[in-house]
């Protein structure tokens, strides 16, 4: 009996399985995208997921170069995908956003980390929660920035006298604590970010079975022993969140008031896509930022030069955006390290997309617009378009702050919301933390490149980039196993 049960079970589910892949390839055989130029694909399974994890080496610039905007590449099964460079395309791609959306696989891939907050959710829900991050909160939190940029400041100072005039510091992980510690959460950072360590590998290490499960939701019951590290990670930042939340209303109900309330604002939020969507991406874009300074060593002095010129250790956000060095360093970083390198969209129904530029097919056909089908995944390269030199330039790749200074924009090719660049994304889903990440990125570079001078502890040649999460983080070539890094020698600055 319990074999006749488990031999029905076992063949609906190959039936079922059988059912999904001749899905797949009669969906293959007949796509819009069969037609499209692009490389072919290196592996049956993985596709070109391996080139595009390896994305900072430069190989969406070779396809581009090759192939043009409009690109076919495989996915996990060797499905097709699109990958577009193409800037009318994408225009239209953000902006119709009731077309275009995140897919059920990504939204349930990052729902496993972030939980299902605004990052996953479709629909409106996420424009209501704007207003928590307009001009006058981040005026109000712009003294947070600061206070913590200065506890970071003193931290190192401590350390640079205790090894006698320079120490060797990791960055990552003291920006990390410092970006934790701004969104409130300065009694448990080591707690926090050892759940999000561990979240982060648990779910972001290829599993054979995650993967079945992320593209045949029938799999998703079926528990893996992930499941199990991954619940008690998230267990902990609701926890976190939970008495955050707790001491804030104490806080309000105590004084009365929202003042000192108004830092624990920012806790009505806390849930996990709060931790990753506003501190791994603000953390990870100092640690870029600071790493060019070191490889560009003029901007470095002509950066401290300008934050010297400032009589107040605690400027206000008028002080810190009046600053314009201070604003184009900023800029370039974000352009030319843009933390979040990718995102994707799916179709959700049938579409003409239109184009710059027209392209010619595999079969010889100049198509002057892109026909998408229902189901069709889309990649939006940001970083790549950051960096594409028909829109910036030949020295698209190097961080030049002073491209910034001109008075005319260098281009309004992209869809964006902020700069030019793609790096917050464009369209009514981009990003709606932009204007806090910008004020605590410039209190920090404030505080810190006033203080101090920096220069690579490694030689260049040893620094890596590699995806963690949503995004590309420094590592040691020579030392991959020993985490994300990215060791500075960091001395007191000479005083003007
Ligand atoms: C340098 C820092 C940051 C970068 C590079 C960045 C980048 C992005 C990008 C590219 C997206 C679009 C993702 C997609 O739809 O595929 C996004 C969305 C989002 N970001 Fe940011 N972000 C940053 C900081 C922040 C901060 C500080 C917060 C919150 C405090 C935040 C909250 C969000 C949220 C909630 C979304 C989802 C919006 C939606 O889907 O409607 N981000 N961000």
């Amino acid at each position: 009996m319990l074999l006749r049960l488990a031999t029905s079970i076992a063949g609906a589910l190959a039936a079922y399985v059988l059912y999904r892949i001749l899905k797949i390839v009669h969906a293959e055989l007949t796509s819009p995208l069969r037609y499209l130029p692009g490389p072919k694909s290196k592996h049956w399974f993985f596709g070109h997921d391996k080139e595009l994890r390896a994305r900072a080496s430069g190989v969406e610039e070779r396809w581009v170069e090759r192939y043009g905007r409009v690109i076919r590449l495989h996915q996990l099964l060797s499905r097709s995908q699109l990958y577009i460079a193409d800037t009318k395309a994408l225009h239209h791609i953000l902006a119709s956003t009731h077309i275009y959306q995140k897919s059920e696989p990504v939204r349930f891939s990052l729902g496993r980390i972030v939980g299902e907050g605004l990052l996953v959710v479709e629909g409106d829900v996420h424009r209501q929660q704007n207003p928590a991050f307009g001009a006058p909160q981040i005026r109000e939190l712009t003294g947070i920035f600061v206070e913590k940029s200065i506890q970071l400041r003193d931290i190192w100072a401590t350390q640079i006298s205790g090894d006698g005039g320079i120490a060797r510091v990791e960055i990552v992980s003291w920006l990390s604590k410092a970006t934790l510690d701004i969104i409130g959460l300065a009694d448990r950072p080591d707690e926090l970010s050892a759940a999000f360590d561990v979240l982060f590998r648990t779910e972001t290490q290829f599993s054979l079975m995650r993967a079945i499960q992320a593209f045949c939701p029938i799999f998703r019951p079926i528990p893996l022993p992930i499941d199990k590290i991954s619940r008690q990670s998230h267990a902990t930042m609701r926890r976190i969140g939970r008495e955050l939340l707790a001491d804030s209303k104490r806080d309000i109900a105590e004084t009365g008031t929202f003042e000192t309330g108004q830092a624990r604002d920012l806790l009505n939020l806390l849930v996990p896509t709060f931790f990753i969507a506003g501190h791994e991406t603000t953390s990870t874009a100092m640690a870029w930022a600071l790493f060019a300074l070191t490889q560009n060593m003029g901007a470095q002095a002509r950066l401290r030069e300008e934050l010297l010129s400032v009589e107040t250790d605690s400027p206000s956000m008028e002080d810190l955006n009046s600053l314009p060095y201070l604003d184009c360093v900023v800029r370039e970083t974000l352009r030319a390290n843009a933390p979040v390198t990718n995102t994707s969209r799916i179709a959700l129904c049938d579409d003409i997309v239109p184009l710059s530029t027209p392209f010619t097919d595999t079969r010889g056909t100049v198509q002057e617009t892109l026909r998408i089908r229902k189901g069709d995944t889309i990649i939006v390269p940001i970083l790549a378009l950051n960096r594409d030199k028909e829109i910036w330039g030949p020295d698209a790749m190097e961080f030049i702050p002073e491209r910034w200074e001109s008075a005319t924009p260098i281009s309004n090719a992209l869809p964006t919301m902020w700069g030019q660049m793609l790096t917050f994304l464009g369209g009514p889903r981009g990003c709606i933390g932009y204007r806090f990440s910008l004020v605590e990125m410039k209190a920090l570079l404030f505080t810190l490149v006033r203080s101090f001078e920096f220069e690579l502890a490694v030689p260049i040649t040893d620094i890596g980039k590699r995806p963690v999460g949503v995004v590309q983080k420094p590592f040691l070539i020579g030392d991959p196993d020993a985490g994300n890094q990215l060791p500075l020698l960091v001395r007191p600055a000479a005083r003007l």
